[in-house]
């Protein structure tokens, strides 16, 4: 969590600084602050609060200067106030450091640093790493921070400058990212590209245990054996247009709008005109994929919930046995490596802490892995053997939408093109699907038109502090999105179960003010669901089902009905979240929450 950004050039500091956190603050927004050296003397703001509370302490002063860094923070160690708030100094408030990471010996570092006399002003593991600059600091920044971070266990993300040392930021990583933006006559440094795209396409990745000095004209990378390192560069195609909202008044409503567009494009990137699906990123080979025994698919929230129906598809198409675990208690399991087995990681950030420390896990018992990202360079991306980009774009909204969708098409052909390599599948068969799946663009629109139907549903029920999900096979993890969903934009209590779940305990909850979300399309459980629904309403609970149009039985039973165009069962989840999508958003927007920036969120989760 927390985002670091950092300039040194000629343009309008402050502007720059303030810009770039504000792109960043989908990685926390409890606090934020910059240091900035003018005249080789450093000051520093802070502000508790979003970013635009910073920028109007800001606004009024008219901050000169070459060289700064600043930090957006989700608070671990302390509490979100000022104080705790980055950058931190060192005792002589010459040193200024921004970090994102956990330090985990922060305790036994500070008491050994107090013991030597340096003051403390916040309750933050990251300010340590400010007085051990200031400890090793004999003139060259570079070398204080070389030495400083050997005495850290933890992961990091760190900036520093000083004022004994100026002109420079000194950078470097384990377990966090970072990257460096390469400009003519200035360079910047970013947790991720989203805040300096605008500026610069032209992107080095920092890789664990490097280390660089950066000044206006000139970027040098070492190993932490002091190794100088030729890195590459790397030239973004996409605008800073696409991580804006472009008039929306919200990053989630844009980017529910944007869907059919998606899905078209993952059409048009994986199969051809004559059906014929290809992954031309994929790093593994057709041989491995074809021999392989077992998937393990490991991931957190959203896209965990669409490794819950990777598992339907793999097993249906591919006919592969599938598990599927949620990252933060895969590790606790004794994997037991076997020939063929390949785990399978699904992120939209590539950067969530628990994932990859799975990836990491796996690969270090010799499995191998495949991962389905969006963000290409991310940490998940470049560890991982094989990669599936799910091509949903920049995503900025803290609820994830797009990319759940994104996720879900992806896995769809994946499963196909493991099928038809593994001999299950036709390519008559996979046609016919193909065919079933070119009107997904097309209906997931005819659901955004529903926008007034669905706000209308949203109004009667916004006032409820409570919703249950319930969905059933291929939908059952469809439950799940829609309870998450509006639980972390509206603050109200919602839970998904597996609608044959309910008589097992939660219909003793069933009264007549409970709003239950039914998704109950015409799919192989339609019958069962259609029961599961009766039931609830015999105890006069409130449902709200989505329901196949043209489905007249289920009339009777709905108090509001949502209804969704036919399709294919294994497609269905792509197109029964869209008005679960809308449903939280407009309950959120109507109890006044901040949908894109929820309370106690962070979009990317960079701690485990
Ligand atoms: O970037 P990732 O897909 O790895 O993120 C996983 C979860 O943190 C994420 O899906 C989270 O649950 C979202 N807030 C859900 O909307």
């Amino acid at each position: 969590m927390c985002g670091i950004v950092g300039y040194l050039g000629n343009k309008n500091i402050s502007s720059v600084l303030l810009v770039g956190l504000e792109r960043l603050s989908y990685r926390g927004y409890d606090s934020s602050g910059i240091a900035i050296l003018s005249k080789n003397e450093l000051s520093v703001w802070k502000q508790q609060g979003k970013i635009h509370r910073l920028s109007e302490l800001l606004k009024p002063l008219s901050i000169q200067g070459n060289v700064g860094i600043g930090h957006t923070r989700w608070a671990t160690h302390g509490v979100p106030n000022e104080a705790n708030a980055h950058p931190h100094l060192d005792n002589e408030e010459k040193i200024a450091v921004v970090h994102n990471g956990i330090i985990e010996n922060f305790l036994e570092l500070k008491k050994d640093l107090q013991r030597e006399g340096h003051v403390f002003r916040s309750e933050t593991d990251s300010e340590v790493i400010a007085h051990l600059i200031e400890r090793h600091f004999e003139g060259s920044l570079e070398k204080a921070v070389e030495k400083a971070v050997k005495n850290l266990k933890g992961a990091y993300a760190i900036a520093a400058i000083s004022e004994n040392d100026p002109g420079k930021i000194v950078v470097c990583r384990k377990g966090s990212p970072l990257v460096i933006g390469l400009g003519k006559g200035e360079n910047y440094i970013s947790s991720d590209i989203n805040a300096i795209v605008s500026h610069t396409k032209n992107i080095m990745y920092l890789e664990d245990n490097e280390f660089a000095v950066i000044t206006k004209n000139e970027v040098v990378v070492k190993n932490d054996s002091g190794e100088v390192l030729e890195k590459e560069i790397h030239h973004i195609t996409w605008d800073a247009e696409a991580s804006e909202k472009q008039g929306y008044p919200h990053y989630m409503l844009k980017e529910i709008q944007e869907q059919p567009a998606i899905v078209r494009n993952i059409i048009s990137k994986h199969c051809t005109d004559d059906s014929i699906i290809q992954f031309p990123d994929l790093r593994m080979k057709d041989r491995e994929l074809k021999n392989s025994s077992r998937f393990i698919i490991q991931a957190c929230g959203t896209s965990w919930h669409a490794g819950l129906i990777a598992k339907y598809l793999i097993e249906k198409y591919a006919r592969t046995p599938t598990e599927v675990d949620i990252s933060s208690e895969f590790r606790y399991r004794s994997l037991l490596p076997e020939q063929g087995q390949i785990v399978v990681a699904l992120s939209q950030s590539g950067e969530t802490a628990d994932t990859l420390a799975c990836i990491r896990e796996a690969k270090s018992k010799f499995f191998k892995v495949l991962s389905f990202v969006n963000v290409l360079g991310s940490s998940i991306d470049r560890e991982s053997d094989g990669v599936i980009y799910t091509h949903s774009g920049p995503e900025i909204g803290v609820a994830s939408t797009k990319n759940y969708v994104a996720q879900l098409l992806n896995i769809f052909l994946f499963a196909l093109y493991l099928g038809k390599l593994k001999g299950h599948v036709s390519q008559s068969e996979i046609d016919d699907l193909v065919k079933e799946m070119r009107l997904l663009p097309d209906q997931i629109q005819s659901l955004l038109d529903q926008e007034e139907h669905i706000m209308a549903i949203a109004e009667r029920h916004h006032q409820s502090r409570e919703f249950i999900f319930i969905g059933r096979g291929v939908n059952f993890p469809t439950s799940l999105e829609g309870a998450l969903k509006l639980k972390e934009i509206s603050y109200i209590h919602a839970t998904g179960y597996p609608a044959g779940e309910l008589k097992h305990g939660p219909i003793a909850l069933i009264d007549e003010k409970l709003p239950v979300v039914c998704v109950a399309p015409k799919t192989a459980t339609y019958d069962k669901m259609f029961a599961n629904i009766q039931e609830v309403k015999a105890r006069k609970g409130q449902t709200i089902v989505i329901a196949t149009e043209g489905d007249d039985d289920i009339v009777d039973y709905a108090d509001d009905i949502i209804p969704i165009p036919a399709c294919l069962e294994e497609l269905s989840p792509i197109l029964t979240v869209i008005p679960l999508q809308m449903l939280s958003y407009n309950i959120a927007t109507l109890l006044g929450c901040d949908v894109d920036q929820p309370r106690n969120l962070a979009k990317s989760v960079t701690v485990e």
